[in-house]
């Protein structure tokens, strides 16, 4: 009998309609500036929406030969998400604060040129596999197969060309109700990167007017192979170039975490965080702990460089719970994380080392950021006792995350 493993579940006739909407896609897909539409907009309870919610794309710059599209994604508040179709790349999330005064709390570029050139994945779709395969190598029905090995011994965030270094197509999704949606797909062909199986991938970005930024993936395989998606934002709530996150509050709805060797490679165990500097349980200021040298996993990871496992009633609950929030005191902007995955790595921005300028002119240094990205664990294909990430190909794998804004 087959397993239906977490967010992987049978085929509905799938693969005939996601062709079908790849090639309505790119057959509808805008070329040049312009409105695509102004989807219909509802207010947010209590709020006054100054317009309807609406997308709009220009053109952003070339990739080997292949145009980039940079898409603004407006809600009925003024909410505007940028998001570009080289990567899936989130350029920009605007969002107010307490007084109203508008931020832009995702780092990233100014131009398409300084993303090609090299960057830590600023706001990208991460793919096939999120996170590290130790010593790139997995076995998959009696075949091992090796991955590039773009992290020291081992893969990190897919290989040496992940999905985030695709152009991907994009479509407007029509009649949202609550916002409007982005629909951004790709074909990833068998061996890509040395995976096995052509690979159907759409990930869907939604803007509501209730000032949320979720993101739905979807993907199928015509030969077994593993996936793990997420996307790579990196946050800072007080705005990008404002300096350090060692303030902002951060609070996990998980009890446990999975320890690394010194390479950020699970051990395989799933350990408590309680009496540990893991332990955001209750709100706590993501600084506060971040220079234990009591704590080998501290020192390994350079602060926060880790996967949480997140609470759920039974191992295989694929339902959206609340992972966690993060709030800046000062600002009052506040994020809360949804999702229907089982874990979700927290990265402090350690590697950020002065050396990229952001948008606004200021550079990043590390600590000035964090990444909340909701995934499976690092190295499931190895790790028997972690929640499979194999995906067959009659069945379907599905995930969805929601970033809520609001403020305190
Ligand atoms: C990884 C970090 C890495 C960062 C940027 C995170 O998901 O866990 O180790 O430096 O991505 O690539």
């Amino acid at each position: 009998m087959m397993r239906i493993a977490l967010g992987r579940s049978p085929k509905s006739g799938g693969v005939t309609l996601l062709v079908s909407v790849v090639i309505l896609g790119a057959l509808i897909m805008s070329s040049g500036a312009g409105t695509l539409a102004a989807a219909q907009a509802t207010p947010a309870a209590g709020a006054t929406p100054a317009a309807a919610a609406s997308i709009t794309s220009e053109p952003f710059g070339d990739v080997e030969g292949q145009s980039v599209d940079l898409y603004t994604l407006t809600n009925a508040n003024g909410m505007e998400v940028k998001i570009m179709t080289y990567g899936g790349i989130v350029q920009s999330i605007n969002v107010p604060d307490r007084d109203g005064q508008m931020a832009n709390v995702a780092l990233g570029f100014a131009t398409l040129e300084e993303y090609v050139a090299g960057n830590p994945y600023f706001g990208c779709i991460v793919g096939r596999y999120g996170n590290r395969i130790a010593r790139g190598t997995f076995s998959l029905d009696g075949k091992t197969y090796r991955l590039a090995l773009n992290n020291g011994e081992n893969t990190l965030h897919g290989g040496e060309k992940g999905f985030d270094k695709f152009v991907w197509g994009a479509t407007q999704v029509p009649d949202i109700q609550n916002g409007v949606a982005l629909k951004l797909s790709r074909v990833s062909p068998d061996g890509e990167e040395n995976y096995p199986g052509t690979m159907m991938v759409d990930v869907t970005y939604t803007l509501t007017n209730t000032n949320e930024l979720q993101i739905d993936y979807h993907a199928t395989t015509d030969k077994a192979t593993i996936v793990n998606l997420t996307n790579h934002t990196y946050f800072n709530l007080a705005g990008e170039g404002s300096g350090t996150v060692a303030n902002q509050q951060l609070q996990l709805n998980a009890s446990n975490y999975t320890p690394v060797d010194e390479t950020l490679i699970p051990t395989g165990e799933i350990a408590p965080v309680a009496g540990t500097p893991f332990d955001f349980t209750t709100a706590t200021a993501i600084g506060d702990r971040i220079r234990d040298g009591s704590s080998e996993q501290i020192t390994f990871g350079r602060g926060y460089d880790h996967n949480f496992v997140l609470d759920r009633p039974s191992p295989d609950d694929t339902s959206m719970i609340v992972a966690g929030t993060v709030t800046d005191p000062e600002s009052g902007r506040t994020m809360e994380i949804r999702t229907t995955e089982p874990g979700i790595q927290f990265y402090s921005g350690n590697f950020l080392d002065g050396t990229i300028t952001g948008p606004s002119g200021k550079v990043y240094r590390q600590g000035d950021a964090f990444a909340l990205e909701t995934q499976h664990y690092p190295d499931s294909p190895n790790q028997p006792n972690f929640p499979t990430t194999v995906l067959q190909p009659d069945q379907e794998y599905t995930s969805t995350t929601v970033y809520a804004f609001s403020t305190s």
